[in-house]
């Protein structure tokens, strides 16, 4: 059966992974959060004393890398696979507002991009699977077949932030939110390896005023587009 590669990127907050866990349960296809990834190694640095607000060691965090192993296990009752740091679930820790504001800066040493694709690109080997994160599709998945590029307004993606952290129990406040986004667009999209940028064969989808229905039968269509295309040329 044919399948194709989905390559989901933008900005944080865009709804990268909201979109890209329907597709992948309505598809049958593996979805990978390469952000958890990146997330995954800041929780390493911050748990081993390699990165504070005024520290950060990054020789030490690099010579340390072998000894990081992530992996994903899917929970049936979320629906979504969970990310584990050396066989630890660490899903919860990752998602923190503390590990946001130092995640940018792990994520501009290429031997852990280096590190992380390689790994993501092994996870995507035999297609069926939809990534998202920010170099999906212009440096993990170059060939994939349909490429989405998510944005929305700063303050639509720092509301809807705010709201996910106040729901999950995290006392904080909104402009902190709000800075952290901007910020990290800052980082992420003028750092030397891998910027954020829209690939040139990337579709742009803007969701600041789309209601989650109307995005999702939108890109489901241009899913079911690329899969038949897919077909047609494999005949
Ligand atoms: O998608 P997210 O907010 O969980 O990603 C966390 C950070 O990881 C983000 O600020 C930039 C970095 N990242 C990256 O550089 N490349 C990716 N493919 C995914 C995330």
């Amino acid at each position: 059966m044919s399948k194709i590669t989905i390559a989901i990127d933008g900005f944080s907050s865009t709804g990268k992974s909201t979109i890209a866990k329907q597709l992948a349960r309505h598809l049958g296809y593996v979805y990978v959060d390469s952000g958890a990834m990146y997330r995954a190694v800041t929780f390493y640095a911050m748990d081993n004393d390699l990165i504070t607000d005024d520290f950060f060691d990054v020789e030490a965090l690099i010579s340390q890398l072998e000894n990081i192993k992530i992996s994903f296990v899917f929970n049936e009752d979320l629906g979504f696979a969970e990310v584990y740091l050396n066989g630890v679930n660490i899903e919860k820790e990752i998602r923190t507002l503390r590990v946001s504001s130092f995640v940018s800066k792990v994520a501009e040493i290429s031997e852990v991009r280096a590190l992380l694709v390689k790994q993501q690109q092994h996870m995507g080997r035999n297609k069926g699977v939809v990534m998202d994160g920010r170099d999906i599709g212009t440096v993990v998945f170059v060939d994939a077949e349909l490429k989405l590029f998510m944005t929305a307004s700063a303050e639509t993606r720092a509301i809807r932030r705010y709201n996910e952290l106040l729901e999950r129990g995290d006392d904080v406040v909104y402009e902190d939110v709000l800075r952290n986004v901007q910020e990290r667009d800052y980082i992420d999209s003028h750092r030397e390896d891998s910027p954020l940028i829209m690939a040139e064969d990337a579709i742009e989808i803007d969701n600041s005023t789309l209601t989650l229905e109307a995005q999702f039968d939108m890109i489901l269509d241009l899913a079911n587009k690329a899969l038949e295309k897919e077909k047609s040329s494999e005949t």
